[in-house]
């Protein structure tokens, strides 16, 4: 199992050492345009396995062309977003960084599964998608698996229970509109409509929804990067090992949820060939209308960007 991450910055760093702690891949290889930081990086890693205990081979590299024979590629390379900058802010500046990585990805690693990381996450999904010709299935984005681990968090310490039993989802874009559904988030299976109060629920889902500003907000330079290293570590690990797990992805959408030639959120089972089905909830009125306002808004991007040719 080879696996590829591209952009070392925070996110492709964490998402690296989170793979060689779990043990995922016995080769990884971390690219990036800056000289000497992924090998840099590469190399403290590789010395910390002995005391991780995995034997694995990191080579850094300056090169895409590395990524020959990866299974899984991950890109995480992009401007993170700075504060008052919104994710659609990143849009065209990001879209000419991704296109040429996904470039790389269809010449270099021509079979591989690949997950998009870069903001705006479901715009990049698509254009990767787009420019890499790939079916469908192999290429998805992380956004869903971030903000669910958010929302499972804060229904944690709202209720002063232990974060492993809690059960969450959330949809749609990975924005501001995104839909975190509470009818189907639970603890232990006792739903969290019994346990919490509407006025708790509502502060939850706002907090949610803005969990990645919070974040830049305390930064002040930079965003998340270990909660989004864990959860594309996790997405990885279900290809990687054909887990079949059922996880929120940004997938291609061909007509599920009445929408088509977009990419956002969705339930997945993810296995060894990538996106192996995508799950419609029967939602109710009030969630398909937020649903439905969420991926409108990526529909009208996806339209902006054809018409300036940038797609
Ligand atoms: C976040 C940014 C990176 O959600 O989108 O943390």
């Amino acid at each position: 199992m080879k696996v590829g991450i591209i952009g070392t910055g925070m996110v492709g760093s964490s998402t690296t050492y989170r793979l060689i702690e779990k043990g995922v891949a016995d080769k990884l290889v971390m690219t990036d345009i800056i000289e000497g930081m992924p090998q840099g990086k590469g190399l403290d890693m590789l010395e910390a396995t002995p005391i991780l205990g995995v034997d694995v081979d990191v080579l850094g590299s300056n090169d895409l062309a590395d990524l020959e024979g990866c299974d899984i590629v991950v890109c995480t390379a992009g401007f993170p977003r700075q504060p008052g900058m919104t994710r659609m802010d990143l849009l065209k500046k990001n879209l000419g960084i991704v296109k040429p990585c996904a470039e790389g990805i269809r010449k270099h690693a021509p079979d591989s599964k690949v997950i998009v990381v870069t903001n705006p996450l479901d715009i990049m999904t698509y254009a990767t998608l787009k420019t890499t010709g790939f079916e469908p299935n192999r290429v998805c984005g992380m956004a869903g698996m971030l903000d669910t681990t958010r929302f499972k968090t804060f229904v944690a310490m709202e209720l002063g229970v232990s974060v492993r039993d809690v059960v969450t989802i959330v949809l749609g874009g990975h924005g501001d509109s995104m839909v975190p559904l509470p009818r189907y988030s639970n603890v232990s299976g006792i739903p969290i409509t019994d346990l919490l109060s509407q006025e708790q629920i509502d502060r939850i889902v706002d907090r949610t929804r803005k969990a990645g500003t919070e974040i830049v907000s305390l930064l002040k330079k930079g965003s998340a990067f270990y909660a989004p290293g864990a959860a594309i570590a996790d997405m990885v690990e279900s290809i990687a090992k054909d887990l079949k797990r059922i996880m929120p992805a940004c997938t291609y959408l061909d007509g599920e949820y009445g929408f088509k030639d977009v990419c956002a959120g969705v339930p997945v089972i993810l296995g060894k060939n990538g996106v192996e089905k995508v799950i419609e909830l029967k939602l109710n009125e009030d969630e398909r209308a937020q649903f439905s306002k969420s991926v409108n808004e990526l529909v009208k991007t996806i339209d902006q960007i054809k018409s300036e040719k940038l797609i």
